[in-house]
């Protein structure tokens, strides 16, 4: 199969392209990304001289240029992960989230479609689903049938994408599949999300900021266990359905941010209790016992395990972090391509 993968210079769409080079050496990828803020030529450093490996600096937005790669690379399946992510951001300005996440993916859909692209996944959140109440006796975990109930910019931007993926398949029947990821961690992960946050934060002894009371709980998956998953919806998910990726690890930031500092050998003075973020989802949960049943996936990483290996990444990479804080990273690009970003 040959695979346009969007978004694939960003944290899980870098790691997903590395995973499936590793596997699948016979198929090339062409890999689009917009090189925004979040989209780092570093995170591909390992593919530059796989020549089974293109990368093309593209909007998805841009339907014209996307048929036209579909057409003239001869694609026959895309994975979507081209967006903007970060839920803080939607709150200060929502109008980028409609714009790269809902006219972004419709834009890809129509260029998929008229193409005739066979296959098209879609990574999507459990924040979709909304929020849940307090851990407690009743599984009331995020399955596939549950409504979804957005509540931030950023959610509702991928709940309005996931409908239009759904109505490209009814209506015009393309292949699609939905993947509903919950909360990813570990390598090559930009350090406005919590946890390359606050593990660099921890490591230059620097305080580390907790919204609210810090008893909002996320389910947390090691990146590589994620993109294994998303592997297994491209090869085998059925046409039209759903399916949540999740490994079982709920944790509350209070508990997530205590065993970074032990990881780093600090101690708990460098918390501080900060302002709650605006509308802040109390619980997610996702309940993944369908694509283990029907995909025959299951995560391979225990949280501890796969935190400590982050920690040890982040110490050891100590030039990549630098580079994304000091906004260095966007020169990589003018050295490779001779052009600058804007
Ligand atoms: P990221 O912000 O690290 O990367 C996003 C990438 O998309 C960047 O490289 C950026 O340059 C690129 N991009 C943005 N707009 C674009 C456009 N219009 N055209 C082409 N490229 C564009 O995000 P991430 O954390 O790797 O998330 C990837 C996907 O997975 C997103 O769709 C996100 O909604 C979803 N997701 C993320 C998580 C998580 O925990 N990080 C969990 C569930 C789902
Ligand atoms: O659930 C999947 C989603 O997980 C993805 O769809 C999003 O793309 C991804 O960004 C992530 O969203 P969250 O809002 O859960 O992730 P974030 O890392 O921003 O925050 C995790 C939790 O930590 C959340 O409850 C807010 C809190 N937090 C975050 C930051 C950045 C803090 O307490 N302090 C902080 O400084």
């Amino acid at each position: 199969m040959k695979l346009l993968v969007t978004g694939g210079a960003g944290f899980i769409g870098s790691a997903y392209v590395r995973l499936a080079r590793r596997n699948r050496p016979e198929a090339p990828i062409v890999n689009v990304d917009a090189l925004t803020y979040a989209g780092n030529l570093e995170n591909l450093r390992a593919l530059e001289t796989d020549p089974g490996h293109l990368f093309v600096r593209g909007d998805i937005r841009d339907t014209a240029a996307m048929h036209a790669l579909c057409r003239e690379r001869q694609i026959d399946g895309i994975v979507n992960f081209a967006a903007e992510s970060h839920v803080d951001r939607s709150i200060m300005a929502a109008i980028p989230f409609l714009e790269a996440n809902v006219a972004g993916t419709l834009s890809l859909l129509e260029a998929a479609r008229k193409a005739g692209v066979r296959r098209f996944v879609q990574i999507s959140t459990d924040e979709v689903y909304g929020s849940l109440g307090p851990r407690g006796d009743v599984d009331d975990r995020f399955d596939e049938a549950t409504p979804l109930a957005p509540r931030n910019p950023y959610a509702a931007s991928k709940a309005a994408a996931d409908h239009f993926v759904m109505a490209h398949h009814h209506t015009y029947g393309l292949d699609v599949a939905i993947a509903r990821c919950s909360n990813n961690y570990g390598p090559y992960q930009l350090p406005e999300k919590l946890i390359p946050l606050m593990i660099l934060n921890a490591l230059e002894g620097r305080p580390l900021p907790l919204y609210g009371d810090g008893g909002q709980v996320r389910d947390w998956i090691f990146v590589d266990d994620c993109c294994a998953a998303i592997d297994r919806v491209l090869a085998d998910g059925v046409a039209g359905e759903v399916y949540n990726i999740g490994a079982d690890n709920e944790r509350t930031n209070l508990e997530v941010v205590r065993a970074i500092l032990r990881l780093c050998g600090r101690d708990e003075s460098l918390i501080r209790l900060v302002a709650d973020r605006p509308g802040h989802d109390r619980r997610y949960a996702t309940d993944a016992g369908k694509i283990r049943a029907r995909l025959g996936w299951q995560p391979q990483r225990a949280f501890e395990a796969g935190l400590a290996e982050t920690v040890r990444w982040y110490r050891a990479n100590d030039g990549w972090a630098a580079r994304v804080c000091s906004g260095e990273y966007r020169a990589y690009y003018e050295r490779q391509y001779g052009t600058r970003l804007p």
